[in-house]
């Protein structure tokens, strides 16, 4: 019997992981903290309502008394943080969230493991921290450690946090990084779902700058496949990077979602590049391949399909989160708990 706690299960990847280790763990039960901030929609958890194993609390991860009883209560043996604020042009505007959520409560859920001797902790984070490439390499886990924005500064800040603790308490901790995920519920704010829903609306399509920065794009499935294969086979104070060797051109992606939709290229609009916008990311994944046995199953020919598809078959679940119906399905279905 294993019990896991996951943070920040509402957001996009979160609703995607719990949703497998349902599916795929059955016997286990899945403690689901998040706050709901603007990125988590409990609506993408409406499968799981009724769901006895799948425990879902509205709360904060640097909530220290909160995270402590729910450690205690359900003797969760496994923490996976994924709580956190996302977006790099929301850190451009207001990093000071980025800092309390991804710093401070990251080293909050840390310290509550230790005490409550939890067995494992995998911290999620991002190739972001380790900054921009040149036209040619990919980041390894020794890769110096240079993030460019606020949001890659706090998420390297919290790596730095999680690996002091299994060397400093000798705690089980693994940090995962991860290039860009696509797939369905991803918050319209993200390129890929941001591209599709403007262009489903007929509304212009921003690309910052030139649109030659380069990402280096993984299915969201297959990141939580990731996950599991480090929560089952990872070695403690270890970090793995994640990616699918799928490196494109923003401007690319955008044309080519734009031929899924059968829409013109007349919609793409070049704006204001971001400041301090990374040039080009691309990992490598071998460590991750050859010692945690996982890799990479879906295709982007056949991954972005299915995205396009997704948010065209579900425009009401994309509609509700532009016009800020979303946030009140928690109420309206949980009542005030
Ligand atoms: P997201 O913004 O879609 O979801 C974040 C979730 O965290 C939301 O549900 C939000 O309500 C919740 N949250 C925020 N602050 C919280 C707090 N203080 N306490 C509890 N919950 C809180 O993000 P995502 O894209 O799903 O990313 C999840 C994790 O994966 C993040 O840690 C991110 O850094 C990392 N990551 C994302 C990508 C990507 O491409 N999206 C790639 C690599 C790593
Ligand atoms: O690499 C992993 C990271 O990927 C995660 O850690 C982050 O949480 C996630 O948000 C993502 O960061 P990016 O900054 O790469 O993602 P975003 O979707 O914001 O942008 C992808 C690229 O597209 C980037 O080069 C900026 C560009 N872009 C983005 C938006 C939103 C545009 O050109 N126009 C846009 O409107």
């Amino acid at each position: 019997m294993t019990t896991v706690l996951v943070t920040g299960g509402a957001g996009f990847i979160g609703s995607n992981l719990v949703g497998l280790l349902r599916r795929e763990r059955p016997e286990w039960t899945v403690v689901n903290l998040d706050k709901l901030t603007y990125a988590g929609n409990a609506e993408s958890l409406a499968d799981l309502r009724h769901d006895p194993k799948h425990v879902f609390v509205r709360g904060d991860i640097a909530d220290a008394d909160l995270v402590d009883h729910l450690l205690r209560e359900h003797a969760v043996d496994a923490i996976l943080n994924l709580a956190a604020e996302s977006h790099v042009d929301r850190s451009i505007l207001g990093p000071g969230i980025f800092v309390e959520t991804n710093v401070s409560g990251t080293q909050v859920l840390l310290e509550c493991a230790r005490q409550a001797k939890v067995k494992r902790f995998v911290q999620v984070s991002t190739d972001e921290v380790y900054g921009s490439l040149g036209p040619a390499g990919k980041f390894t886990e020794e890769s110096p450690l240079q993030p460019s924005s606020p949001y890659s500064a706090s998420k390297a800040a919290a790596d730095l946090l999680a690996l002091a603790y299994a060397r400093t308490y000798g705690m089980d901790v693994i940090v995962t990084r991860c290039s860009n995920n696509y797939g369905p519920y991803q918050f319209p704010e993200k390129l890929i779902p941001l591209m599709i829903t403007n262009a489903l609306e007929g509304r212009r399509l921003p690309v910052y700058g030139d649109g030659l920065q380069v990402r280096d794009w993984i299915h969201v499935v297959d990141h939580c496949r990731a996950l599991l294969a480090a929560l089952d086979r990872g070695k403690g104070g270890e970090v793995y990077n994640f990616g699918s060797d799928n490196e494109w051109p923003n401007l690319e992606i955008v044309q080519r979602l734009l031929e899924l939709l059968g829409r013109g290229r007349e919609l793409i609009e070049h704006v204001k590049d971001r400041p301090g916008h990374d040039r080009r990311y691309a990992i490598d994944a071998s460590k991750a391949r050859r010692e945690l046995g996982w890799a990479p199953q879906v295709s982007f020919a056949q991954g972005l399909e299915q995205t396009v598809r997704w948010y065209q078959g579900n425009r009401g679940w994309w509609e509700r989160v532009r016009s800020g119906e979303y946030r009140s399905w928690y109420e309206r279905n949980y009542g005030a708990r």
